[in-house]
């Protein structure tokens, strides 16, 4: 078969806080994946991706957000280019909209609203969590907790005086923490998922099923639309859990073999789907 391009685009450093090695060893480990169903990938930084443009191959896989590239994206996934994830799941991970789909589509997670942070409204049901509306935490005050009426007014000061205009604003769910990564199936092949406790933390032990955690995580990713997933669930004494946070293509740093495996076989069947009968399709390699 003959072998074909395409093309990963790794994450800003900005957006890899603390991380940036193992973002970056995660889409190379799938690119090593890829080479097993004759997919050849090249991999470019968010700032220098023209060339993944200009001739997008089989497609393109991307863990960038900001907005200039997942616009980009969006234009070639418009023009029939397999993108994974889509720039709408990217989108949707911005807290604010994964609020809003995780409450339209009926996902298990914690009450949130959105509040104005310069004319904010009486402390909700306080303890709470605040976040900032767009993408995952970058920096530590992006996520604050407000156990009292002072906090929540010195939470909702700190975001205005950083210029953001609105946060989210979630119940405090009590339980144990628990961490999971997903990557979607494809045509037969099923679905990977991995759950583990995060460290640091005294667990309660409330059990639960691994198939409702699975499920309960695949339901909050598929409101995003995100094939490729991590994120956090709340598991409470009654073994429901509840999901506060999805983000798109983790570092999967404990389990990165595993998963790298799994994204290539989901790559493998999103970039089948390829038109060839667009002028992409020149780019076929020898
Ligand atoms: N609604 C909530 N209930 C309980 N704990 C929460 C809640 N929201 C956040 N947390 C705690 O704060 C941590 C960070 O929040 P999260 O939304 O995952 O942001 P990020 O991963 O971007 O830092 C979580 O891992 C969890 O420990
Ligand atoms: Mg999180």
């Amino acid at each position: 078969m003959a072998k074909r391009r395409c093309w990963g685009i790794y994450r800003e450093r900005p957006h890899s806080p603390g991380r940036v090695d193992d973002d970056r060893a995660i889409l190379d480990a799938v690119a090593v994946a890829l080479l097993d169903y004759d997919l050849v990938a090249e991999l470019l930084p968010a700032g220098a991706a023209d060339a993944a443009f200009a001739s997008p191959g089989a497609g393109i896989f991307a863990m960038c957000e900001q907005d200039g590239i997942i616009r980009r994206l969006a234009e070639a996934a418009q023009a029939g280019v397999p993108v994974v994830n889509t720039p709408q799941a990217v989108r949707n991970t911005y807290r604010r909209r994964t609020a809003e789909l995780f409450a339209v589509c009926g996902v298990p997670s914690p009450v949130s609203r959105i509040v104005d942070t310069r004319a904010p409204a009486a402390a909700p049901g306080i303890p709470v969590w605040v976040k900032r509306p767009d993408f995952h935490a970058t920096q530590t005050d992006d996520v604050v907790f407000a156990g009292s009426d002072a906090q929540w007014r010195s939470a909702l000061a700190g975001f205005a005086k950083r210029g953001i205009e609105a946060v989210v604003v979630q119940a405090h769910i009590p339980g144990d923490l628990v961490k999971f990564y997903g990557v979607a199936g494809g045509g037969a092949d099923p679905a990977w998922f991995h759950w583990f406790h995060h460290k640091d933390q005294r667990l309660a032990g409330h059990a639960f099923t691994r198939e409702a955690l699975q499920r309960a995580a695949f339901a909050a990713a598929g409101a995003l639309g995100a094939a490729v997933f991590g994120g956090d669930a709340i598991v409470g004494a009654d073994g429901a859990p509840q999901i506060i946070d999805l983000n798109a293509w983790p570092s999967f740093a404990r389990c990165r073999a595993e998963a790298a495996a799994a994204i290539g076989r989901h790559l493998a069947h999103a970039f089948a789907a390829a038109r060839l009968d667009s002028p992409f399709a020149a780019s076929e390699m020898e």
